[in-house]
């Protein structure tokens, strides 16, 4: 076989977590295999990866091309990008106000039964042209790579109008053409009942169902919140019905606030994820193992909604559902963009091993955006996205709770980003 023409080679990696062989996600014991490989080297050509293991076997398989980068990473740690798969990367506005009224001891609910909460937030984000919310994409993507993330899904639903969600929309798919961190999008319409619907439910959720016929050749994904105070299982089913005939992939806000059937729902489809789960019943873990959905958890969620109550991960491990997380960044109940954050957080409050944290925010989260197979992995034909952080230890990125940046994130075999000049 000809010798692949690299044109990034990385040497010197003390600890490279390739995230383990083939392309589905990890479940179970599987999920605590990082596949750590000491003494490595990886080496992409055409963006994608054409050489991961010991530094040794880097000069058999590999010569470099006249035009190569050559990265030594320090006897640091080399891990692939951050997948973040459940952003709400598209809004208008903060809500620090709101959370010092829910410090103080309002509850989520109320504040949003009154009109507070997400109805603000798609106040402010009306507001907004389509080239504001690209400005606005294009910053917060950037400080998302800036931490080693390198994919991200963008949900829409803080429109709640065809002419608004449209935007948001259109608005995802040209960040998705024109930035470095990859965009997978979803159209979350049933979000939020919008004022202007307010007792017409049913005409809301059969709006709903016009911008997914509207929007199906420009989104990936249909999202609901299922749950008391937003959308009911039947609610979300006529939608997700809708969703399935077109071909289109699903997804679900499910069991996050309540036990309300979501995880069963999500099931029920064949969701690719079903997300939150802080309150899923033994029934919903069951169904999600039997239909191979997985598990996106958002630990930071719980936090900023201050009902302390985290979702039983590790009995969702044990029955063998692949468990993803990501950071659900958005202005009410989770302002926070960085996945190490989020690794912390499961560690310390999920009881998940760093191990089985740092597969979830990679391989699994891929799968949690149909995306295995390319990315999310280091192994040979994926993509060549990769961080690499100058520590001799890969449990240091949890320990250091989020504080510690890549010195360096390459996306598809090219330097991204570098937090520390002298890199390089
Ligand atoms: O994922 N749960 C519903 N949606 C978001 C929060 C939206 C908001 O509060 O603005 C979530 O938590
Ligand atoms: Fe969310």
């Amino acid at each position: 076989m000809p010798k692949s023409k690299a044109t990034l080679v990385v040497r010197g990696i003390g600890q490279c977590l390739t995230m383990g062989q083939g392309t589905e996600a990890a479940a179970g014991t599987g999920q605590e295999d990082v596949g750590l490989i000491e003494d490595a080297a990886i080496a992409a050509a055409d963006g994608r990866i054409v050489y991961a293991g010991p530094a040794s076997g880097l000069l058999r398989e590999v010569r470099e091309a006249a035009d190569v980068v050559r990265v030594d990473a320090r006897d640091g740690v080399v891990l692939p990008g951050f997948v973040d798969p459940h952003t709400h990367l598209l809004f208008g506005g903060w809500r620090s106000a709101e959370f010092g009224q829910r410090v103080a001891g309002d509850s989520y609910q109320e504040i949003l039964a009154a009109g507070g909460g997400i109805l603000s937030t798609v106040a402010a984000t009306r507001e907004l042209g389509e080239e504001e919310l690209v400005d606005l994409g294009r910053h917060r993507l950037g400080l998302m790579l800036s931490h080693g993330t390198t994919t991200v899904e963008a949900k829409s639903g803080y429109g709640l109008s065809l002419e608004h969600e449209s935007r948001l929309v259109r608005a995802a798919r040209r960040l998705a053409a024109t930035e470095t961190v990859d965009v997978v999008t979803t159209l979350l319409g049933a979000h939020a009942v919008p004022p202007e619907f307010r007792g017409h439910r049913d005409q809301y959720v059969g709006l709903v169902i016009e911008m997914v016929r509207a929007l199906a050749d420009r989104i990936d994904f249909v999202d609901a919140f299922c749950e008391e105070g937003a959308f009911s299982v039947a609610e979300c089913r006529q939608v997700f019905a809708v969703a399935r005939d077109i071909g289109l992939g699903i997804k679900l806000h499910a069991d996050q606030l309540g036990t309300n059937g979501g995880a069963e729902l999500a099931a029920e489809f064949g969701a690719v994820s079903a997300d939150h789960l802080d309150y899923i019943s033994a029934t919903g873990t069951a169904a999600l193992a039997e239909s191979g959905t997985v598990a996106v958890l958002l630990p930071t969620v719980p936090m900023y909604v201050m009902n302390a109550h985290q979702a039983p991960a590790k009995a969702i491990q044990k029955a063998g559902v692949p468990i993803a997380l990501a950071t659900d960044f958005n202005p009410g109940t989770s302002p926070v963009m960085s996945m190490g954050v989020v690794i912390a957080t499961a560690c310390m409050l999920l009881r998940m091993s760093p191990e089985a944290a740092l597969v979830a925010a990679t391989r699994n989260a891929a799968a949690a955006i149909g995306r295995s197979g390319e990315i999310g992995t280091l192994q040979v034909g994926m993509a060549a996205d990769l961080q690499v952080y100058s520590v001799d230890d890969y449990r240091m990125l949890p320990y250091r709770f989020g504080e510690l940046k890549p010195d360096l994130v390459v996306k598809q075999g090219a330097l991204a980003h570098s937090n520390d000049s002298s890199f390089g």
